[in-house]
């Protein structure tokens, strides 16, 4: 019934580095071809904790367009958005909010984590705590099925699957359903009308899938029945209500984990990062510069690659080959560690070439940037607009 959107978000918080190429935007390049994908800005989330920096969120918002843009994401297949140029988020952000309860944002994992992480913040704020309904209210007025995340994202999906559901339970009612259903069952006579509500119940609340099909077969039987009156009943029998927001799915991106320049995962917080646009003597600096195993003080030293963050490296970059060789020389001392970092910062250097190539006409030309994003939004704002007039219907919003 609903098309097999995807959707996806990032805070706009700083330079986008490798780490986010191999784990995210690899994989918004494979689905945009597949499905209709929505990849938006998230500049709202990012106020969440940059409320007193809006400026770092101004700077990053069209770099980080830039970046998804270098990385092969496609203005013609995909639509790219701002979060804040398509402010019907927030007008579902805060009709969810009126019936989700605290609960459900104060026990989101992710909560109470980065209130510890990033302790030199003051994350004790409503909008803090609202985040993952701001996410639910980005993805459900897509109607989005798949929601491509990171591990530490999928309970923010969860919890919007919950929020989808309740607001289907609470307003998803025809005006009247129910009345015009029991006007149903009684024309149906009494024999009959008295077992359908027998089978109704023991389907709805002992689950007796048995007793749903007697009633199906009952209502296929009745001949008495106006059409629009068997499509109720049947409703009826399964509890039914009309589906307004959609549950989404995430798709959970395979860890590919990128390491970082010190062997832990590559993070902005760690400082250990390689941007995707780094320049290419910044990145010959950083890699010549990575530690190795500390095993080899000397050149003569055999070390072991295991203990060693480059060797990750290779893990990403490397052929068999080149593997065999960086083992079998490392193990042996017959190569230097500058010898076994050259292979990566080539492999590297080649996989950014494209990546400067695709970014220089926009760099040329920023108005094309403006005009992707223009199209975008707009295209997003439809869309979402025809969302929200389902809801604002279904809620009793829309009268004149
Ligand atoms: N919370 C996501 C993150 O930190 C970003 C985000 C905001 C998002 N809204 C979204 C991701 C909707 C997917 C769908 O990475
Ligand atoms: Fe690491 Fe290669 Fe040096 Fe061995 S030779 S310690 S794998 S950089």
């Amino acid at each position: 019934m609903f098309a097999e959107r995807v959707l996806s978000g990032m805070r706009p918080t700083g330079a986008l580095h490798l780490g986010h190429y191999h784990g995210v935007l690899k994989n918004w390049v494979r689905l945009q071809a597949e499905y209709p994908c929505f990849f938006f800005v998230a500049d709202w989330h990012a106020l969440t904790t940059h409320y007193e920096t809006p400026e770092v969120i101004q700077e990053s918002v069209w770099e980080m367009v830039i970046d998804w843009l270098a990385a092969g994401v496609d203005p013609n297949q995909a639509t790219l958005f701002i979060q804040s140029r398509v402010p019907e988020h927030s007008e579902l952000f805060l009709l969810l909010a009126m019936g989700t309860p605290l609960g459900w944002l104060e026990r989101v994992p992710t909560y109470k984590d980065q209130i510890e992480k990033l302790k030199e913040k003051d994350l004790q704020t409503y909008g803090f705590l609202g985040y993952p309904l701001l996410q639910a209210a980005d993805i459900l007025i897509y109607r989005a099925l798949y929601v491509p995340v990171g591990e530490d994202q999928v309970p923010h999906v969860e919890m919007t699957r919950e929020v989808a559901r309740r607001f289907n339970h609470l307003y998803g009612r025809e005006l009247g359903f129910e009345e015009k259903a029991l006007e149903a069952v009684k024309k149906l006579g009494s024999k009959r009308a008295k077992l359908y509500l027998e089978l109704r119940n023991a389907y709805q609340e002992r689950g007796e899938d048995e007793a749903l099909m007697q009633a199906q077969a009952l209502l296929q039987e009745a001949q008495s029945l106006s059409m629009g009156d068997r499509e109720r009943l049947f409703g009826y029998l399964e509890g039914a209500r009309k589906i307004i927001l959609v549950e989404p799915q995430a798709l959970l991106t395979e860890a590919a984990r990128m390491p970082g320049l010190d062997g832990q995962k590559m993070s902005k917080s760690y400082a250990n990062t390689i941007a995707i646009r780094e320049a290419p003597e910044e990145v010959i600096r950083l890699v010549r510069t990575m530690p190795t195993d500390p095993a080899r003080v000397r050149r003569t030293d055999p070390g072991n690659p295991a203990n060693c963050p480059l060797w990750q490296f290779h893990q990403v970059y490397s052929d068999q080959t080149t593997k065999d060789w960086a083992q079998k020389g490392c193990q042996s001392a017959s190569i230097g560690c500058l010898d076994c970092k050259q292979p990566v910062i080539d492999a590297i250097l080649r996989e950014q070439q494209p990546m400067f190539e695709r970014a220089q006409q926009y760099l040329d030309d920023p108005s094309l940037l403006r005009s992707i994003i223009a199209d975008g939004s707009d295209k997003a704002r439809k869309v979402a607009q025809e969302t929200m007039r389902d809801v604002r219907e279904a809620m009793g919003l829309d009268v004149d």
